[in-house]
């Protein structure tokens, strides 16, 4: 009987570099899901505004591991973790990495977009923000 594994939550925000389009980002996550659905990793990658906002759901190793690996991806910079967090369970289980689109419209996001800014904001806001989104509909098939 091993231990059981320790499970983290990660939270980054990253902005974009070059244009961002649907198909950037389904270019990230065609790679992405394989490797998450070997590793177990779950989570939520959202992009727009020419940032991106992801949650790492997973073994705490292999999240460290591949935080590092996405900390040194070109296609984006400034990336920042907001929150670090062990967890009980997974929020995102059924996805390898769900694509969610973040809106332009100030509704979704509670304040004009002009004022929408990750880096500034606590994680756990952003967290909410993402389970917003997705609940709203504003994920991408697949
Ligand atoms: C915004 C963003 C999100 C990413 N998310 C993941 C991810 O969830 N899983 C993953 O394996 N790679 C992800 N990547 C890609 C990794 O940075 C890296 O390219 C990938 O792990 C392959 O690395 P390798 O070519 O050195 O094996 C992401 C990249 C970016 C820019």
């Amino acid at each position: 009987m091993g231990r059981p594994p320790v499970l983290v939550r990660a939270l980054y925000v990253s902005r974009a570099v070059g244009p961002q389009t649907g198909t950037v980002t389904a270019q990230i996550l065609a790679g992405a899901q394989a490797h998450n659905a070997a590793h177990g990793v779950t989570g939520v990658l959202c992009q727009g505004q020419g940032l991106y906002l992801q949650v790492l759901e997973g073994e705490r190793a292999e999240i460290n591991r591949l935080y590092g690996q996405i900390l040194q991806d070109r296609r984006h910079h400034d990336v920042q973790m907001l929150l670090f967090d062990e967890v009980a369970e997974r929020r995102f289980a059924g996805w390898s990495m769900a694509h969610v689109v973040l809106p332009d419209d100030a509704a979704m996001l509670r304040m004009p977009p002009a004022d929408f800014d990750p880096y500034a904001l606590s994680g756990r806001a952003v967290l909410k923000l993402l389970d917003d989104l997705l609940a709203a509909g504003h994920r991408l098939a697949p």
